[in-house]
């Protein structure tokens, strides 16, 4: 039997044995006795008396084992021109300074600390020190409004808020400070301290009572040691978008996570202790979380923080330029960071000037890999590119190629085979199993494997109804697709009204409520439509009320700057359209998938549902008129 069989199979006939086996390479306070067991909502947890430090398991185990000088953590920073490095002993001293502010500021086991931060050490300090103290991160990414903020500040009510004075894009220096503010004041919860990082490019005023200066804290700070925690204690909260306007709080714990996380970086990534991983992310998305900072960590690696872009810091030949300089390993991106490099760089010059000696393996998630992106990247680095299918929910890889298992062949367009512990079906709609080649929902068969999320935080009930009881039995990805006669797994896309736009993962029904909010609009319709960059990029269709006089370009403005005030930056919400009314089924539906696919110039077929033909003839001019 194949290697990636046999550990597949093991882990689905005996799941307890095989995440034993996995958890005795780990260095717990207390071992498990009860490696699987239901929690009062019938959830399946893991390593349920275990009890273990996640930041001692990152940091102080290395050191104890005699590794304090190998190098944790290296930060490279294009926009500001530091590179920095901290060995295993520099970082967890560090760490435990961080530790020792927070508290000093009253933050203890279970309380939760918002962390929205640059790439820059101090944020995965902060994620590390709360880690150490047993409290709960929820990081947000810095591309996020002062909206979005707010809502994740009122859904985690943390003691605590961490930040910087601002975050540097491509020539451009984006204050935090007043971003922060602004989400304070308009959340109903107050975190009680604001620590601001003062950053040179520009520094922060601190005029509110609840402000503090970092550097005046930590060199007050006394180092705080590891506090053991319960390894079904949640470790952190990570909100990811859904269906409605709200944002779903992740819920991770802790012993299950480590487990999983030290189990992927050999199976999936094959890294050794010592080597280089280079995940070129951001430490507010899943994939930071899990292989910028806890997997590489607690693996022994060395991860690398790198606070630039793939393009235009300076060049597309930043990414080849930090795999040649700190000896690589393993490289880590979104397909749309690749993109944005090919095109910049069609011919790959930027690729060949470095040689990148120890580069083995190439990463890619997020988003659906096309194949002239996979084939672009083999052809010039002469590496083979791993896709791999995973969601913040999950928090690490259900299907990949089993590299440090068993390498398989690739087939362009799949993410290759599920990840032991995984059991992935594809199912109809009467949640039976389609046979192979077939399409349908992507979903996993419980118990899922450790690492992945346990609740929704403060909301169950969300969790049970949005994942769990569509077919009983099975968590529902929220993904369609279909496995191979070999057994290979092709995610082809969402099944509901999440869209994915440069690898973030952004919710069309959060941007239907802005743009509905605006007093002009009667309805309105938001899809995602192919972008060559980007992969997706959202569309609006907005009906005005009878009546209004405003003009519809001024209108379309004001929509396009509503949505980045209140979602961000990062939703990339661009094009508005104003059309006569939109189509919908007899039942008053909206049609979004028609919309989707005449935006995309692909065939569509009238449905028989639908209450006003002529509907359709209005979109389609107004997509024609726009080009
Ligand atoms: N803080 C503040 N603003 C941010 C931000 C952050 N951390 N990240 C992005 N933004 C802003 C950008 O400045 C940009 O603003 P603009 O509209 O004023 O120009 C906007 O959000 C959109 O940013 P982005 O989607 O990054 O587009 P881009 O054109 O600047 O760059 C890519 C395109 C492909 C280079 C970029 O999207 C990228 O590097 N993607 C990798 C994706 C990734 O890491 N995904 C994580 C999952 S693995
Ligand atoms: P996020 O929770 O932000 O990581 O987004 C998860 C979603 O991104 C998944 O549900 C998929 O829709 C999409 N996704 C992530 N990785 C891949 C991949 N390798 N192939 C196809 N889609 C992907």
């Amino acid at each position: 039997m194949s290697t990636y069989r046999h550990y597949h199979d093991a882990a689905r006939q005996q799941p307890e044995r095989f995440w034993r086996e996995q958890a005795e390479k780990l260095d717990w306070f207390r071992f498990p006795q009860t490696i699987l067991a239901k929690d009062g909502n019938g959830i399946d947890r893991w390593f349920v008396d275990g009890e273990l430090n996640l930041c001692h398991m990152a940091l102080d185990h290395h050191i104890e084992a005699g590794r304090g000088g190998d190098t944790a953590l290296i930060y490279d920073s294009p926009v500001t021109g530091q590179k920095a490095r901290y060995s295993y002993l520099s970082l967890r001293n560090e760490v435990a300074k961080v530790a020792g502010m927070l508290a000093g500021l009253g933050v203890g086991k279970g309380d939760r600390v918002v962390i929205y931060m640059p790439m820059i050490p101090e944020a995965a300090m902060a994620m590390l020190a709360c880690a150490r103290l047993g409290a709960v991160h929820s990081v947000v990414f810095g591309g996020f409004a002062a909206h979005e903020l707010a809502v994740r500040i009122e859904d985690a009510e943390p003691r605590v808020l961490l930040t910087a004075s601002c975050g540097i894009e491509v020539n451009k220096v984006i204050p935090y400070k007043p971003l922060v503010d602004k989400a304070v004041m308009d959340s109903r919860w107050k975190p009680e301290q604001v620590v601001v990082l003062q950053r040179p490019q520009c520094e922060a005023v601190l005029a509110e009572e609840r402000d503090l200066d970092w550097q005046a804290l930590l060199a007050r700070a006394e180092p705080h040691p590891c506090v053991p925690v319960p390894a079904t204690d949640p470790l952190y909260i990570l909100y990811t978008s859904g269906t409605t306007g709200k944002p779903k709080g992740v819920v991770r714990d802790t012993g299950g996570y480590a487990v999983a996380l030290h189990f992927s970086m050999a199976a999936v990534f094959d890294l050794k202790p010592g080597e280089v991983m280079f995940t070129a992310s951001d430490v507010g998305w899943v994939v930071g979380h899990s292989y910028i900072v806890y997997g590489p960590l607690i693996r022994g690696c060395t991860s690398i923080l790198y606070e630039g872009k793939p393009v235009k810091t300076p060049d597309p030949g930043a990414f080849w330029r930090l795999c040649d300089e700190y000896g690589v390993s393993v490289l880590f991106s979104a397909p749309t960071a690749f993109r944005a490099i090919k095109k910049e760089d069609p011919a790959g010059e930027g690729v060949r000037r470095y040689p990148m000696a120890r580069l083995r393996h190439i990463y890619m998630a997020g988003e659906r890999l096309d194949p002239p992106t996979l084939e672009w990247v083999m052809t010039h680095t002469g590496r083979p590119v791993t896709d791999n299918w995973w969601q913040t929910e999950t928090g690490w890889p259900i299907a990949a190629n089993p590299i440090g298992l068993e390498p398989h062949a690739i087939k362009p367009g799949s993410a290759t085979l599920p990840v032991p512990g995984f059991n992935v079906e594809v199912l109809d709609e009467a949640g039976q199993p389609v046979p192979a080649n077939t399409q349908g929902f992507i979903a996993l068969r419980e118990p899922l494997p450790p690492g992945c999320l346990t609740t929704i935080w403060r909301n169950h009930d969300r969790y049970r109804a949005g994942y769990l009881s569509t077919f009983p039995g099975y968590y529902v990805s929220g993904d369609g697709g279909y496995l191979d006669e070999d057994g290979y797994l092709f995610v082809m896309g969402r099944v509901d009204d999440v869209i994915n736009v440069a690898g973030h993962r952004l919710s069309t029904g959060e941007m239907e409520e802005v743009l509905a909010g605006h007093p002009a609009v009667a309805e309105c319709a938001v899809v995602g439509v192919q972008d060559e960059l980007k992969g997706q990029q959202p569309l609006g269709l907005v009906v005005l009320k009878d009546g209004v006089n405003t003009p519809p370009g001024q209108i379309v403005e004001e929509l396009i700057a509503l949505v980045r005030e209140r979602i961000g930056p990062l939703a990339c919400f661009k094009t508005a359209l104003v059309v006569g009314r939109l189509p919908k089924t007899r039942s008053g539906k909206i049609l979004r998938r028609i919309i989707r696919q005449m935006a995309d110039g692909e065939p569509w077929a009238l449905p028989s549902t639908i209450e006003d033909p002529a509907s359709l003839e209005d979109i389609a001019r107004v997509l024609q008129e726009r080009g």
